[in-house]
């Protein structure tokens, strides 16, 4: 994967909060590359959206080390915190609930991250706390 092209959709989708399909067609027509080859990359990483998200995205770690060290209650937990389902945005824009698989910390499973903040060892009981903290 070109490098230019991953570093230029990160900009654009802290920018935006996701990838517009215009931004696409204007980074193919600026580095001359077919529009479909950037679609694929931002398509290819987690972190990357083509869909609008809310102000703030929580990502929780579906994979088996955070499931199997307590991820379930967690997972109900943001569900029940958020009302809202994995790929749903609040109506308000405020939140955007997704998963992802794992985020290389599975040392402190069960981990989420709240826009590029990591949380480990997270309960049930912390949720709401990492929820409402000052971002
Ligand atoms: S499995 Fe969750 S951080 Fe690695």
């Amino acid at each position: 994967m070109n490098d230019d092209i991953v570093a230029q959709l990160t900009e654009i989708n802290k920018r935006l909060g996701y990838i517009p399909r215009a931004e696409v067609e204007k980074l193919a027509r600026e580095l001359k590359i077919p529009a479909a080859k950037i679609f694929g990359a931002a398509t290819f990483y987690s972190l990357f959206s083509v869909t609008p998200r809310g102000k703030h995205v929580v990502r929780f770690c579906e994979d088996a080390p955070c499931h199997v060290a307590g991820g379930r209650a967690v997972y109900d937990a943001i569900r029940a915190a958020l009302q809202l389902e994995p790929g749903q945005t609040s109506a308000d824009g405020a939140w955007t609930f997704e998963m992802t698989s794992c985020l290389g910390v599975c040392g402190v499973a069960p981990v989420l991250m709240v826009d590029d903040d990591v949380y480990g060892n997270v309960t049930p009981e912390r949720v709401a706390e990492i929820l409402t903290a000052d971002r």
